[in-house]
């Protein structure tokens, strides 16, 4: 953790990254529940830094839903099986022999398919391999304001397409994958589907406004051509994932990380072939985008 001036925050302690986007969060305990003005501080603090990461929380999978329940109600996870006896609760696991692509390796805001995305996700670190396995994170508010006026003009009245079709489709990449993969992935017809939601959203918490588009589930830009959506997206794309918007998560045993999906991108580093990881994985229900 670097170090970095206490926030002003009365009951936790937030230290943010140099940039602003991310954070580490001390002086809790998230075994047990929240008093109102920690919970309060913690959700301030996600909401101001994105991104924030909570060292030595040992959890079991009963203390990890009841701190996502604090956060919000779960969010629906389609197409991964959940865990047994827990619905609310994927494990994100890859095997030290498995060749197959990580999971999550493509930049993403979760489940940007559904009507109303997941607002937060929790992912907490089970087993770290020793190298590789980083997640990292893009600002898409940043990453937005950067953008001339005259770029956020053309962008204002867009709506962009989102399908879960490219992962988990009858013809994804998940339907087409040989190698062994430990996690139950659900391919399914209902992946192929899509709808729209605004290119650009205002985060209502904060107000600020992000680029809401990711390769993996933004397929299209509504009235555009094939190729006029690729040649902006693409620019957008490239535009978000630049090394200033990007911050970078190393991961250690028993920390629990909390992201912001309606202001994020993020992507799960691989390099760790031959090592196990494993992590759990709660989402919190969000809002339809506006
Ligand atoms: C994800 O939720 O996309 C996976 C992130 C990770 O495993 O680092």
């Amino acid at each position: 953790m670097p170090d970095g001036a206490h926030e002003g925050f009365r009951t936790v302690k937030v230290r943010p990254s140099e940039s602003g986007f991310g954070g580490w969060i001390e002086g809790v305990d998230l075994a047990r529940p929240l008093p109102p003005e920690a919970l309060a501080e913690v959700k301030a603090a996600w909401a101001k830094h994105s991104v924030v990461s909570f060292p030595r929380q040992a959890l079991s999978l009963d203390e990890l839903e009841a701190f996502t329940l604090q956060i919000g109600a779960f969010g629906v996870d389609p197409f991964i099986a959940p865990m047994p006896g827990h619905p609310n609760v994927l494990e994100l696991r890859r095997e030290p022999d498995e060749k197959a692509t990580n999971f999550g390796a493509g930049w993403h805001s979760d489940w940007s398919f559904q009507k109303e995305p997941p607002a937060a996700t929790i992912l907490h670190g089970q087993v770290i391999p020793p190298i590789g396995g980083d997640t990292l994170f893009a600002d898409c508010a940043s990453a937005y304001d950067a953008l001339s006026d005259a770029m956020k003009a053309v962008l204002a009245p867009l709506r962009a397409v989102h399908s879960a079709t490219r992962a988990y489709g009858t013809k994804g990449v998940f339907a087409r994958e040989t190698e062994k993969r430990t996690m139950e992935i659900i391919v399914s017809d209902e992946a192929d589907t899509s709808l729209t939601h605004p290119l650009v959203r205002t985060h209502p918490v904060t107000g600020r406004k992000a680029l809401f588009v990711s390769p993996v589930y933004t397929v299209g830009i509504e009235g555009f051509t094939v190729k006029e959506s690729q040649a902006l997206l693409g620019f957008l794309f490239a535009h978000i994932t630049q090394d200033e918007f990007v911050f970078r998560h190393k991961w250690a045993a028993d920390t629990l990380l909390m992201w912001d999906n309606r202001c994020t991108v993020h992507f799960a580093e691989g390099g760790y072939d031959g090592h196990l990881r494993v992590m759990h994985r709660t989402t919190v229900a969000g809002e339809v985008p506006v």
